[in-house]
């Protein structure tokens, strides 16, 4: 499984990358927002520094809502760097722009989807990768794992080559759950995914070990 971190914070991108097990990055307008990133310039500046730190993809979102709009920024973003994925949300228009970016190579990200026949839309159109928002359906009562459960089904029927990117994704329950479940990829805040290294176990296990090596040793 593919690990993407859920934000747009450089440092954090670089912790993520430093430990070996980062696969890409995405970011969505309130992420870039959240670190104080607007204007063109500065858009453009900081996909390119986050294409700098990592070494997979990079879902860069457009901003646009009409599909003439969504195509010319689609094209704008991709032309910045090869890692760009461009991300689209899903609607009629950016279903359209989907196809469009597909027939020219640009590979892309349909982001929301909250259902299975969003992501169904979704792949026949071209995505490259299809983003179920678990969390955010957790949040109104609804089984966020259920929607990769079902997207999973789907696209193996079929052989669907969209891969199936697990975002909104909270705590690492989540990250563990969409394992199980097949999800290709989960992006998630960098606190998600160090959690997966904790456990008191290992914490007392390690200090039981250096405690004697330490008596063993003398000290
Ligand atoms: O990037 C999209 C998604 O991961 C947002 O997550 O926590 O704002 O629901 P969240």
């Amino acid at each position: 499984m593919k690990f993407f971190i859920d934000t747009a914070n450089l440092a954090q991108i670089k912790e993520a990358h430093d430990l070996g097990v980062l696969d890409g990055v995405t970011t969505n307008p309130s992420l870039m927002a959240k670190e104080g990133i607007s204007g063109q310039e500065n858009v453009i500046n900081h996909y390119k520094a986050i294409c700098e730190i990592t070494d997979g993809d990079v879902s860069a979102e457009v901003i646009a809502t009409t599909y003439d709009e969504i195509v010319a920024e689609g094209l704008e973003l991709a032309k910045l760097h090869e890692k760009i994925v461009v991300k689209v949300p899903m609607i009629k228009d950016g279903v359209k722009a989907i196809k469009f970016f597909t027939s020219k190579g640009i590979r892309t990200n349909c982001t929301l989807i909250f259902s299975p026949g969003q992501a169904l839309l979704a792949a026949k159109a071209g995505a490259t990768y299809v983003s179920p928002f678990i969390g955010r359906l957790d949040d109104v009562s609804t089984d966020g794992l259920t929607l990769i459960e079902d997207i999973r089904t789907i696209f193996d029927n079929y052989g669907y080559t969209t891969e199936i990117l697990a975002a909104s994704v909270r705590h690492p329950m989540h990250i563990i759950n969409c394992a199980k479940l097949g999800a290709d990829v989960i992006t998630a805040p960098l606190s998600a995914i160090t959690g997966l290294l904790k456990h008191p176990l290992t914490d007392n296990g390690l200090a039981q070990f250096l405690a004697d090596h330490a008596k063993a040793a003398g000290k």
